[in-house]
């Protein structure tokens, strides 16, 4: 029998543990832990996951501050915010949803974000870090999900062929460094891989990340694989991931479903890192 990975359920009880840590804090007196989301322009996905993580903020008792501006936004104002919330004594996080518009620098804006509030974990200090696999940093949401995705399962990935298609900066790229850190043997494929049925097939654990919808078949995956799809398309009104299911589910180990996999756990991630966050800025701000 193929397993499962069901992140709705684990999400579920990761929030109702976060939820009663900040219920705790808060009896005690504290501020509420708090969330910059900025959205720049009316990307129809992006407002959809925007208001996910609003949502799943409110439910565990975390403050959300939502700052939409308008898709011509010019560089300099979305970093006049960034300086603002980075000042901001009642916000932990900030999150910049991405994709921006073609005007805005990424990179520029990433770096502006203070390095202890980049609950996105996107910072080029908290990527080193990651490399570093040092638990200071804040790993990107994502990887951080499927990561306790597995766990919760029992699956280890320690010795693992992990094969993770797509190298984008949001998954992919950070997805294969946590791998490493988990002692797993990494390999990255991306658009300019050759035959990428030949890696599939050797992959222990295959992690698509791509957005191409259908792109992993059954005759890609070997038998007994653990298979994760990150990918969120919609096809003719319906949400599909990279993996085609059915074909894929019968020889898997293990497999995600779209939705309701990975989609969960990365804001579930999130609300772990701003709670981390809100933990750090305490106790560097109350004096003993
Ligand atoms: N766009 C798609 N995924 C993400 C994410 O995890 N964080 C941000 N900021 N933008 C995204």
């Amino acid at each position: 029998m193929t397993l499962l990975l069901d992140g709705r359920a684990v999400s579920e009880k990761l929030r109702a543990r976060i939820k009663e840590k900040v219920e705790s804090f808060v009896r005690k007196g504290f501020r509420r832990p708090g969330l910059a989301v900025v959205l720049v322009g009316d990307d129809p996905a992006s407002v959809v996951y925007v208001n996910n993580k609003r949502k799943a903020c409110k439910k565990v008792g975390i403050e959300s501050f939502f700052y939409h501006l308008p898709q011509d936004t010019p560089e300099g104002r979305l970093l006049s915010l960034i300086d603002e919330l980075n000042k901001d004594e009642r916000v932990d996080g900030i999150l910049v949803q991405l994709p921006l518009p073609e005007q805005i620098d990424r990179l520029k804006v990433i770096e502006a974000i203070d390095p202890s509030k980049d609950v996105d974990g996107f910072h080029p200090q908290n990527m080193g870090l990651l490399v570093a696999q040092s638990e200071k940093g804040f790993i990107p949401c994502t990887p951080l999900g499927i990561d306790l995705l597995l766990r919760h399962y029992g699956i280890e990935v320690k010795g693992l062929n992990a094969v993770v298609v797509g190298a984008g900066f949001i998954v992919g790229r950070p997805l294969s460094l946590l791998l490493l850190w988990r002692n797993a043997t990494p390999t990255v494929c991306h658009v300019y891989t050759k035959n990428l049925k030949e890696h599939t097939l050797k992959a222990d654990l295959l992690v698509s990340a791509t957005g191409v919808p259908g792109l992993i078949r059954g005759d890609m995956v070997k038998e007994g694989a653990v298979v994760v799809d990150v990918g969120i398309s919609r096809v003719g009104g319906k949400i599909v991931g990279d993996v085609v299911f059915d074909e894929v589910a019968p020889k898997a180990r293990a497999i995600t479903p779209v939705p309701g996999g990975v989609g969960p756990m990365t804001v579930t991630a999130l609300l772990l890192n701003t709670l981390k966050a809100y933990e750090r800025h305490l106790s560097s701000t109350i004096k003993p």
